[in-house]
């Protein structure tokens, strides 16, 4: 399942290995602006009340120093099949820690929109474009592969407890799926 979300990601978004070339050569630049990227990071969440609460008092430490790992690791091209799957599990974790992927996508973008910046303030505009785009392809793989684990781990949870077949489950959800844009239908001023 996870293999097959990858394989549709990076063929899609066409992630090529050379991305993770690109972001190396340029990660003695892009290394240093870590901390920026972090503070701003959680200063948004922290300053949202919807995405505040998700926190536990005193929780931010160990959550900025897991975003810059996280980032470093990615801005270092380290771009491996353990790196996708930590990805995934990340959807996991987010369900039990109620991050919806509006947030998680919010943030990716407000992350790609900085990176974009510092690049054109940092490199000519060919070679920003190059990187930017090294570093887009990829956070966008990583933003299917958490939304994905995110959906397909909730799935598989609801299976589990409410003892349904997949296929049985899905049949339902599309019936009832249906039955919700119906009802949105009758709402819409047309
Ligand atoms: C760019 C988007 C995001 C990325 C790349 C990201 C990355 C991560 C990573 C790498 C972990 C650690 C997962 C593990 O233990 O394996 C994590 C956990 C977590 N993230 Fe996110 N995250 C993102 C968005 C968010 C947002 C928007 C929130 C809050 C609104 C959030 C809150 C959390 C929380 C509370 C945990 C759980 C930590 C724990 O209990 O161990 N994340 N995230």
């Amino acid at each position: 399942m996870y293999e097959q979300v990858l394989q549709n990601l990076c063929t899609l978004v066409q992630y090529r290995p050379e991305d993770a070339e690109v972001l190396k050569r340029v990660y003695p630049v892009t290394s240093t602006w870590a901390d920026e990227f972090v503070q701003n990071f959680y200063d948004v969440l922290f300053g949202y009340e919807p995405t505040a609460r998700i926190f536990q008092p005193n929780e931010r430490p160990a959550r900025e120093q897991t975003l810059r790992e996280w980032y470093l690791r990615l801005v270092k091209g380290d771009v491996d099949e353990s790196f996708w799957r930590g990805q995934w599990r990340v959807g996991l974790v987010h369900i039990y820690r109620r991050v919806t992927n509006d947030f998680m996508i919010a943030m990716m973008s407000c992350l790609q929109q900085e990176f974009l910046r510092k690049c054109m303030d940092t490199w000519p505009s060919a070679e920003a474009a190059e990187v930017f785009l090294a570093f887009k392809r990829t956070t966008d793989v990583v933003s299917g592969l958490i939304a994905e684990g995110y959906m397909r781990g909730y799935q598989q949870a609801m299976k589990e407890l409410l003892g349904f077949r997949i296929g049985l489950l899905e049949r339902l959800i599309d019936m009832e799926s249906k039955s919700l844009v119906e009802r949105l239908e009758h709402l819409t001023v047309k």
